[in-house]
């Protein structure tokens, strides 16, 4: 029979050049692109077009919470979609209302709203906040240097990092930033106008730097004192990357006073979904009627699919005690990493980070790192991991990420380090 609408074009296969070229006259260039040509991926690993396979320790930034292709999101996918794949947030649905429930148990007293991103999560604590101080006329925000929290135009305010603002000024106001992991600089910054603190429990971006126990006890207790919001961004540190559902969590394990730790808004995204857009945020219970009925929205936020599958990745987390997997294998990773610094501290000079969202620092000036000398080392760097067969995820200029699926397996760790360590020994030799 003949087509009565012109068939499309056929695809482009294994053809790299064709594909970049696709982007070069059509996408916005605005990301600065690995050569590297996606195609399909199955557990912990991805394959380009031509058909090489990695080993994916980036994780698509902390986002394959469970690996590519998993059958669990799939089916998720498919039984929503044939129900029901969106409502708008006119009308009540169960799975919004079944996850909100899941998240509140897994955190405490309060409640959630769900959106689309990290940084809409940020921008709802944000307005959050300017609700929580507007009767006083307090609006102001203080963050920290080296934060990151997103690309929107009060994200890239928020933001602790001159990079991601320049031109576009002038910032939305009322953000201001202070070293991280310093009390008292906190403590000083603070101003009359001031109605909130924003940290990530663990800096992402920034280069993977934990916050130190008595820091975040310091700041609830300062965040009491003034009247202040804690607020939490842990878009990338959350949902169990660091070996417990957040990231003070685990931080604060052992720790006196560390159980009853709650900050009073925590942002949310990436492994929440697997792959799948959706951000949400988790409001303290005397807050959470603050942003009443007509205050905020988004039409897709917490749509039955997205809700549905964030249910059926919490359950396989919860069923495969992938917590315990992060902690695992993430303290197996992070042994063997600072193994390789040890033996090659020419070439990295620190690991840092929990379960697996782990940094590793690279020393300065590696002297046999090849590459385009007007890109980052950590870039540099990637590129040869990426001629290894592995992907990681560099942050800031100096340190390479690993932010892996939480069910990695320790083989897979295993082959990681042996990667890691053909590109590092030949820097070090
Ligand atoms: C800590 C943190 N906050 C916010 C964001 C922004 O999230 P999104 O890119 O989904 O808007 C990111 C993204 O990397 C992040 O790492």
């Amino acid at each position: 029979m003949k087509d009565i609408v012109p068939s499309p074009p056929p695809l482009v296969r294994n053809d790299v050049a064709a594909v970049q070229a696709l982007f070069q006259q059509n996408v916005v260039p605005s990301y600065g692109r690995f050569e590297i040509v996606l195609s399909h991926g199955s557990g912990s690993y991805l394959y380009d077009i031509t058909g090489r396979r990695y080993l994916d320790l980036g994780g698509g930034i902390a986002v394959s919470s469970l690996g590519h292709a998993h059958p669990a999101i799939t089916e998720a996918l498919v039984e929503q979609s044939r129900k029901v794949i969106h409502t708008s947030n006119f009308y009540y649905h169960e799975p919004q209302g079944r996850l909100a429930q899941a998240l509140v148990n897994l955190i405490g007293p309060g409640k959630c709203f769900f959106c689309n991103s990290g940084v809409e999560a940020n921008e709802g604590l944000f307005k959050l906040a300017r609700k929580f101080g507007h009767d006083e006329g307090r609006f102001e925000i203080i963050t920290t240097v080296n934060s990151f929290h997103g690309r929107t135009l009060a994200g890239i305010a928020a933001t602790g990092q001159e990079k991601v603002k320049k031109g576009f000024d002038p910032m939305v106001p009322g953000f201001r930033q202070v070293p991280y992991n310093d009390l008292a600089a906190m403590r000083v910054a603070l101003s009359p106008a001031t109605a909130a603190i924003l940290v990530e429990g663990i800096q992402g971006e920034g280069g993977v730097t934990p916050a130190a126990p008595d820091y975040l006890l310091g700041l609830r207790q300062l965040c009491n004192e003034k009247k202040l919001l804690l607020l939490m961004d842990s878009v990338q540190c959350g949902h169990f990357r660091s070996g417990r559902f957040q990231s003070f969590q685990r931080i604060l394990e052992g720790v006196p006073g560390g159980e009853s730790f709650l900050p009073d808004g925590i942002s949310m995204a990436k492994s929440l979904g697997g792959g799948f857009p959706i951000g949400a945020f988790w409001v303290r219970a005397p807050y959470a009627d603050l942003l009443g009925a007509g205050s905020h929205g988004t039409t897709y936020g917490g749509s039955p699919l997205a809700c549905a599958v964030a249910l059926r990745i919490l359950d396989v987390i919860q069923r495969e005690k992938l917590a315990d997997n992060t902690r695992q294998v993430g303290g197996f990773l992070k042994t063997g990493l600072q193994q390789l610094a040890d033996k090659y501290p020419t070439v990295i000079q620190t690991v840092r980070g929990l379960g697996l969202m782990l940094g590793m620092e690279l020393a300065p000036n590696i002297p046999n790192l090849s590459g385009d000398s007007a890109k980052t080392p950590a870039t540099r760097f990637v590129n040869l991991l990426h001629s290894a067969g592995l992907l990681a995820i560099p942050a800031g200029a100096q340190v390479i990420r690993f932010l892996p699926p939480l069910n990695l397996r320790q083989g897979e760790a295993e082959e990681g380090l042996k990667l890691i360590e053909s590109v590092v020994a030949r820097l070090a030799g």
